[in-house]
């Protein structure tokens, strides 16, 4: 019997765990069968180890058969040959989370990632070693480079979590869309690329190698697709499958930005026609965005929230109806794995951007149905039958025959998430504030650093990118009868800090951030300069290095310069320059070097006259955790910028002070026609990110829980609050002969709040009756059906809601209900 069961025990690990994958032209085959594989990006340090199960368990019931992450080298050897695995950097907990799921991985290991993320991945210590160009045939970075994938490889094999050891990892990458950069290069670009692959080879890891966006890959690494649509892609070599490695579910944020949007029916359209072109994997980038925490956010100018419009949203919640739908999706093209990696391929071309493609096996046939016409919907006549096929859809038959699925047609619910106030707080919205200025004596009126340079030095050369802050400090001395004196001066700084705040003399002159991508600026301010000796101090803030391009690791950071004092008399203008004077520097602030984020600090904070809009200001409060399960937000509306902690956790940068433009939203946001980021953009006028994640694990359930914020240009903190993020009511619009699954995830339905069955019309809180309309009470069915109950499945069918007369028009259902 005990040996029964560890057969049975060790037959189901190797059914679920592939020990052989390989390739050919058709798809990657796992164990001897030709797949069609289905992945979503989850990057494990932008969530924490405590939300992976879920995750990974949503992502499964998603109907994916893989995840994919990338590895930050930046993250995980923060100082030369220093590791940090920990916490949510514990690559090999992350993977083993995947791997009791029954889930297969997809490692890339890059070491360069781009992701909007902070430097791509890489360390600025690397930037920072003589000699050193990164993604090129420069011996220093290669060398660094292979001892860092050398390692990780190595960590992942002492699992065994590589397939070929038994594990769940399907496929390596390695680097990261080099071809999309690699122009610049010259032949040295070429020459790395080779050495990539025979580093990668050499590593011996069991699986495939990818390379995206990669068309010279050398043979044995396979090329494949990112891109918001991968249809057209055809890989450098016959033998390699047609693979998409970043299929785009939405976009990311820039402070200053708007939220992006994709729709559910474009990306369900991208998917279905690179299948029915011959794909075989396609991975979501990103499934789950997450959060940016601490430092980590790309840019310049990365928001904290990675949300992406992904299928599951920031906190974790399913994003609906993306999530529903793609599922449904994944399901269709599951039923149809044999024909689609087996079967003979036939296309029909209709005319007007409308075919069919037919996959035949001996058993059987699955067909698509395409229309990328844009405007105009097709009917598609096949073997006797006629079917609708809207604009911009695919429809799946997998016999051929009958409609499975239609990629705009959505019978998901649209979930309308809602923030609800902190119910374990007696006063929600009033929390008590302490305060203390930030500390900055030595620097404004001493200038007083702790090195200096005659020259203006780029800030990461001295930050080592261990603070986003560098004082730049110098003294001017003027003699009493000086020229300059008096004589209309200012402050001229060339600049390419993200935001920079100036001081003279102790005294604020003027603060300026990059706007609109242009992180190259002028800064000027008249100054009045007195006759002695003049201090001079110039903070430069970083918010995200740079992440993408060409060279990107060299693009300037800080006062790169000149800087010069200018005075006019008359018509001439006296100009000093200052680039060349002593320049004393100080990286970091002083409240961050005595950790008053941290909930044990000792140091004295005054409950005394909270000031509001002063700058470089810390801020503390205490709150109670949310009750439930929910995921936290926390609300920093009426804030500058600055950084916050809850209980010592940094929870990242923010910066709602930031407003988007007015302009560019698109109210009617029209899933037809190829998407591009600035297509059904939402949240126009408004702060680009007002609500910071705080993941549940931060949390002390019992008891008090500490909030710190650094506030660095002014805020008012009084509107701060905590709030739960949940469903708060649902929509759907389907036709009739579909069945419609209605939820408020794990909470009661309450009320029907709209319903009407026939040709009603509108959007998701404001539909209207059409002008036809079954007599039943679509309500009172509705309500009987689902009120009280946490889901409820209902057939759109003539026979449940009557048969209204609608001139032949398909029928559909419209609900609203609160939750
Ligand atoms: C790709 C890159 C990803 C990510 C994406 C945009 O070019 O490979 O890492 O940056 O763009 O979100």
């Amino acid at each position: 019997m005990v040996y029964l069961r560890f057969l049975l025990c060790f037959l189901f690990v190797s059914n679920v765990y592939a020990t052989i994958v390989s390739h050919d032209g058709r798809a990657i085959t796992i164990d001897g069968h030709r797949r069609v594989l289905l992945s979503g990006s989850i990057h494990y340090p932008r969530s924490t180890p405590e939300m992976w199960p879920d995750l990974i368990k949503k992502s499964k019931e998603g109907g994916l058969d893989a995840i994919e992450t990338y590895v930050f080298w930046n993250a995980h050897e923060p100082t030369r040959r220093q590791y940090d695995f920990s916490g949510k950097l514990d690559l090999i907990r992350f993977l083993k989370t995947i791997q009791d799921e029954g889930l297969y991985g997809v490692l890339r290991i890059g070491p360069y990632a781009c992701a909007e993320w902070n430097y791509g991945g890489f360390p600025v210590w690397l930037h920072n070693m003589p000699g050193m160009v990164f993604r090129t045939t420069n011996k220093a970075f290669m060398d660094e480079m292979q001892n860092f994938t050398t390692m990780i490889v190595d960590m992942v094999k002492k699992e065994n979590l590589f397939a070929s050891q038994g594990g769940p990892i399907i496929l390596a990458q390695i680097e990261n869309e080099y071809g999309n950069v690699m122009g610049p290069y010259g032949e040295s670009g070429k020459a790395y690329i080779k050495w990539c692959a025979n580093m990668a080879q050499s590593l011996d890891v069991g699986v495939p190698w990818i390379m995206c966006q990669q068309n010279d890959a050398p043979q044995p690494m396979l090329n494949t697709c990112n891109g918001f649509y991968c249809d057209n892609f055809v890989p450098n070599n016959p033998n390699t499958p047609k693979m998409w490695t970043e299929n785009w579910t939405g976009w990311f944020k820039q402070w200053g930005g708007k939220n992006p949007h994709r729709t559910t029916e474009d990306v369900a359209f991208s998917v279905a026609r690179f299948f029915q072109r011959g794909g075989t994997f396609n991975n979501y980038y990103m499934y789950h965005g997450g959060t940016n925490f601490d430092r980590t956010a790309g840019g310049p100018y990365i928001t904290t929230s990675y949300d992406y419009d992904a299928p599951l949203d920031e906190y974790g919640n399913l994003n609906q109806p993306k999530y529903g739908h793609l599922k449904q999706l994944h399901d269709v093209l599951h039923s149809m794995e044999r024909t689609l990696t087996y079967g003979n391929i036939s296309t029909i071309d209709f005319g007007n951007s409308a075919s069919a493609t037919i996959y035949k096996t001996e058993e059987g046939s699955s067909c698509f149905f395409g229309n990328g016409n844009e405007k105009s919907d097709a009917t598609i006549s096949f073997q006797g039958e006629s079917y609708f096929v809207p604009a911009w859809s695919v429809t799946i038959l997998p016999d051929c025959k009958n409609e499975a699925y239609n990629t705009a047609k959505i019978t998901t619910q649209t979930s309308m998430m809602v923030k609800k106030p902190n119910e374990a707080e007696d006063t929600p919205s009033t929390l008590k504030w302490s305060w203390r200025p930030e500390n900055m004596d030595n620097f404004l009126l001493k200038g007083k650093g702790e090195s200096t340079q005659t020259q203006l030095f780029d800030q990461k050369v001295v930050t080592n990118d261990q603070s986003d802050y560098l004082w730049y400090m110098t003294t001017v001395k003027f003699k009493k009868r000086d020229l300059f004196l008096g004589k209309n001066m200012s402050l001229r700084v060339n600049s390419t800090a993200h935001v920079l705040h100036a001081f003279v003399n102790g005294k604020h002159i003027g603060s300026q951030h990059a706007e609109n991508d242009k992180f190259n600026y002028v800064f000027e301010k008249d100054v009045k300069f007195k006759s002695g000796r003049n201090v001079i101090a110039l903070l430069s803030i970083t918010v995200g290095l740079a992440n993408y391009g060409a060279f990107f690791e060299s693009k300037p950071a800080g006062i790169t310069g000149p800087i010069f004092i200018t005075g006019r008399n008359g018509d001439e203008t006296i100009v000093k320059d200052l680039s060349a004077h002593k320049w004393s520097y100080k990286t970091g602030l002083i409240g961050f070097e005595s950790q008053l984020f941290r909930t044990e600090s000792m140091s004295k904070w005054s409950v005394e006259s909270v000031p509001f809009n002063r700058t470089m200001t810390w801020y503390k409060t205490t709150f109670k955790s949310p009750l439930g399960n929910d995921p936290v937000v926390v609300d920093l509306m009426g804030l500058g910028k600055g950084t916050a902690w809850v209980n010592g956790n940094n929870i990242g940068r923010y910066w709602p002070a930031f407003i988007s433009s007015k302009n560019g939203c698109d109210a009617n946001c029209n899933y037809r026609g190829a998407y591009h980021a600035e297509k059904c953009l939402t949240n126009c006028g408004e702060p680009t990110q007002r609500w910071y994640h705080v993941p549940r694990s931060f949390l002390n359930a019992e008891g008090d829980n500490t909030l710190v914020l650094f506030e660095e240009i002014g805020g008012n903190p009084s509107l701060v609050s905590f709030q739960t993020t949940r469903v708060g009511s649902l929509c759907a619009n389907v036709y009739e002969k579909s069945i419609i699954e209605l939820s408020c995830d794990r909470k009661p339905i309450s009320a029907i709040k709209f319903a009407s069955f026939g040709n009603p019309d509108g959007n998701c809180g404001s539909f209207v009756k059409g002008t036809c309309e079954s007599s039943n009470n679509t309500v009172d069915i509705l309500t009987q059906e689902c009120v009280g109950k946490e889901k409820c499945s209902i057939d759109v069918s003539t026979k449940r809601f009557g048969t209204p007369d609608c001139s032949g028009a398909v029928r559909s259902l419209a609900v609203e209900a609160i939750c």
